[in-house]
């Protein structure tokens, strides 16, 4: 842990130190370490790669969970996420209703399962659907919010005072209610707070108290973190500093400042770690400001500083992955991922293209990623994900994650030290290469194990990409590695550069519990001389080389 930068540890030193000893039947609360800019989710006090699944929406009432478990166990999760709503925790204005987050949490414990709950409050999908009807229908206690035309529209407003209070007075109660049933097991690891949030339709609210604000100066917190895109004053109102970008960072900030107060006042109850999804902006298109092409004030790539700024309560802005081009989902990746952001994808489409993103996702270090909608409800969400609702839709990330189950806290541990790399196949089927210390590895896809003869004839199953590797360099000349239909070629590079060089061992195997290795075979022969080749069965190798 020395090495190990903790938010709450810094926040709370010696007093979060003299508790833990007071209390030494809890396990340690979850919380996310930092080092040099890349984290570790800490469970039980030690690194957790989360193998997660997220269920359908509909999916949070004790008669659900059934097909929640067994999905997620066919996943080889190890974590759900899953929905709570204030409809259905506070039906009526002061009565609380815990018997569905009980029920959860008792069934996680008996499935061996790690939950992520969702607080589904003021905005799920920027929509106010999941408040209580007591919220939903009375717009003058719980204000819309007001278009350029001065038009009430759907979405409910930042600036309704009594909406905040009323959504924090239950996000509260809720946190309040986990620490009491959870503090002593944490089964519950992390909380969304709302759920995509932002706005469609309309860049922010232009409601009286909205008007308001935006004619007041930027904050300084604000400015001393988010630059304008284009010359625009030092100092100012928002349209003075960010000109034609100054509605959706107000809005952005408007939505943060109240995000912000839910986590603030829950997280002093009971700190979790927390944090906010995103429906994507196109990661790729040249910047420019808000046409209606995404929603407004969410935590898209653009205002992360804005969010960073105005909602220090949140650890994580996070992408939703919904766009299966592997550029896309690169760049999306990249641009989430930062020394002030640790990398989490609490979503992603559940087709079985996405699956190879999991080796990119988690070999890129990240904390966790999640599959949406893998969940035997009788639904599917094709076209976002699959058509599939049974176990053949589970299956392909349940491969994968059983590779990576018995090396996930060691995989967390290798990420936090910077030592992991991962490659998804791409669409132009080409090879990709990997630039690691002292070795230059190049990945290609389509290949069949033996030789190198490409006459046209591909490996069956190689029809749409779905290839992918996830490396781990553990030391100089050593790789942990997994992966599936991909060939991986090493050679020299950096210190290594020009000398020749040969595999030492090629062991196939697995960790143990205790996090031993486990060899069951060595690679070699016809196994190695044309190259590592990965089938569409995911494989962990261990590979030592050496030069000569
Ligand atoms: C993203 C949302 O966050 C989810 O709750 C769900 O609505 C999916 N989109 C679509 O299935």
């Amino acid at each position: 842990m020395k090495r190990i930068h903790c938010r709450r540890m810094a926040a709370f030193g010696l007093m979060a130190v003299l508790a833990a000893t007071a209390d030494a039947a809890q396990a340690p609360i979850p919380q996310l370490a930092g080092k040099d800019g890349r984290y570790a989710l800490l469970v039980d006090g030690k690194p957790f790669t989360m193998l997660g699944v997220q269920a359908h929406n509909s999916s949070n009432y004790p008669a659900a969970l059934d097909k929640v478990w067994a999905a997620a166990k066919d996943a080889h999760a190890n974590t759900v996420e899953i929905p709570v709503a204030w409809e259905q925790l506070e039906p009526d204005e002061g009565r609380f209703d815990f018997s569905f987050v009980d029920t959860l949490v008792a069934q996680a414990r008996q499935n061996k399962m790690r939950l992520v709950l969702l607080w589904f409050g003021t905005w799920k999908n920027t929509g106010p659907q999941y408040t209580p009807e007591w919220v939903k229908f009375d717009n003058r206690r719980f204000p819309r919010m007001v278009d350029r035309e001065g038009k009430g529209i759907y979405c409910l407003s930042p600036f309704g005072e009594q909406t905040l209070q009323a959504d924090k007075k239950a996000f509260v109660a809720l946190m309040a209610h986990l620490k009491k049933i959870d503090a002593a097991q944490r089964t519950v690891i992390m909380v969304q707070v709302e759920n995509e949030v932002g706005t469609y339709g309309t860049v922010r609210d232009f409601g009286a108290k909205a008007e308001a604000a935006f004619r007041q100066p930027v904050p300084p917190a604000i400015l001393a973190r988010k630059k304008a895109p284009v010359p625009g004053a030092a100092s100012g109102t928002w349209a003075e500093v960010y000109g034609p970008y100054a509605d959706e960072y107000f809005h952005a900030y408007a939505v943060a400042s109240y995000i912000e107060a839910l986590a603030k006042a829950g997280r002093a109850v009971y700190d979790l770690p927390m944090y906010v999804n995103n429906a994507l902006r196109d990661p790729i298109e040249p910047m420019a400001p808000w046409k209606g092409n995404f929603a407004s004030g969410g935590p898209t790539f653009d205002v992360i500083d804005i969010y960073k700024a105005a909602a220090p309560h949140i650890d994580i802005a996070a992408p939703d992955v919904y766009s299966p081009e592997s550029s896309k989902v690169g760049a999306t990746l990249s641009l989430f991922q930062r020394p002030d952001n640790a990398l989490l994808v609490p979503e992603m489409g559940n087709a079985a293209g996405y699956a190879r993103y999991v080796y990119q996702i988690l070999g890129r270090g990240a904390i966790g990623v999640a599959p949406f909608g893998i969940d035997y409800a009788d639904y599917s969400n094709y076209p976002l994900g699959s058509k599939l609702k049974d176990k053949a839709m589970a299956e392909p990330f349940g491969r994968i994650y059983a590779a990576f189950r018995p090396m996930q806290g060691q995989w967390a541990q290798w990420a936090l030290d910077g030592r992991t790399f991962g490659i998804a196949e791409a669409e132009d089927r080409k090879p990709q290469t990997i630039d690691a210390n002292g070795w230059k590895i190049t990945a290609s896809f389509r290949e069949w194990q033996f030789g190198t003869a490409n006459n046209g004839d591909r490996p069956p199953g190689t029809e749409s990409p779905n290839g992918g590797a996830a490396l781990a360099q553990v030391a100089a000349n050593e790789f942990v590695v997994i992966g599936q239909n991909i060939r991986l070629a090493f050679e020299g590079a950096g210190a290594n550069a020009g000398k020749p060089s040969m595999y030492a061992r090629v062991e196939e195997g697995h960790f143990d519990n205790a996090g031993k290795w486990v060899m069951e075979r060595n690679w070699n022969g016809d196994q190695t001389d044309y190259g590592i080749n990965f089938t569409a069965n995911p494989t962990v190798l261990k590979i030592r080389l050496g030069t000569y």
